[in-house]
């Protein structure tokens, strides 16, 4: 699928990797549709686009509530006329043990709430806005690409029982996905990175990036424009579906 003219649902397109990714294809003349909370990062986020040379606007949805989707992708379809692809980019990382235990005594345990609420926003989120964008493009006729971002934790990572379970899910969506929505046209894709020097690793203190990238093998955080790079890869192959590109340095966790 070409980049240029087509329209793009980026969901936590207002900061970050989701940004990023827009202003990437923003600077390819894609139309841009962001989704997240804030408006003020909205705003700062269509405007950064807007420099690239694409069309951009900005939508307050939050993705874990349905009618809210539905009636988002109902209005970017009836503001742009049609949507070719998403990026199911909007996550949240609760992180915590699932017990904690001193001298046999259990001190705390990973609340219902801890698990809930990344479970909503990562999983429930990308399958609410992945059947909004499908059902869209569907009736479009004219085919589309859909893209969740997981994450090297699918794998099963300490700390992160909730947000591991929730990237391997919707790294299984992407397969899922690939096998249903082919006779529409619609092609999938995942991207799994591994540690991305954002504003959030920017805050982190040296000495814990220090131990991080010790354990990539390549010595380095992924970049933002990498991240974009492989979105476009999807995008723009034709014969890529169903799969999840591996985007983290070598690393393994
Ligand atoms: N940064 C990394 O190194 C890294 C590594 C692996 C995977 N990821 C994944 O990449 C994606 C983006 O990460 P990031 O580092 O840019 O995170 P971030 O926290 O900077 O951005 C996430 C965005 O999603 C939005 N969001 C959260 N909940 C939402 C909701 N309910 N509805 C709408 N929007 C919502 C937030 O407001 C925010 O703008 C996430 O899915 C994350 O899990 C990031």
């Amino acid at each position: 699928m070409q980049i240029k003219d087509n329209v793009f649902v980026i969901t936590g397109g207002g900061r970050g990797l989701g940004r990023a990714m827009a202003e990437s294809l923003a600077a390819q003349g894609a139309k841009l549709a962001l989704i997240d909370l804030n408006q003020d990062d909205l705003d700062v986020a269509a405007g950064a686009c807007a420099e690239q040379g694409g069309e951009a606007r900005g939508y307050i949805c939050n993705i874990t509530e349905e009618a809210a989707v539905e009636a988002t992708f109902a209005q970017i379809k009836q503001d742009f006329g049609k949507i070719n692809g998403l990026v199911n980019n909007a996550g949240l990382m609760r992180d915590g043990m699932l017990i904690k235990v001193k001298e046999g005594e259990l001190l705390a345990k990973m609340s219902l709430d801890q698990f809930n609420s990344v479970v909503n926003v990562n999983m429930t989120g990308t399958f609410l806005c992945g059947r909004e964008a499908a059902a869209i493009m569907a009736q479009q006729g004219e085919g589309g690409v859909i893209v969740n971002v997981s994450s090297v934790s699918r794998a099963g990572n300490m700390g992160q029982t909730n947000y591991s379970a929730t990237k391997a899910a919707v790294a299984t969506m992407v397969v899922s996905w690939g096998k249903e929505l082919a006779r529409h046209g619609i092609r999938t894709g995942g991207i799994a990175p591994g540690v991305i020097a954002t504003e959030m690793t920017a805050q982190m203190k040296p000495e814990a990036i220090d131990r991080m990238v010790a354990a990539v093998p390549l010595k380095r955080l992924g970049q933002v424009e990498e991240m974009a790079h492989t979105l476009r890869y999807i995008i723009e192959n034709d014969f890529f579906t169903g799969r999840i590109i591996e985007m983290d340095g070598g690393l393994r966790i």
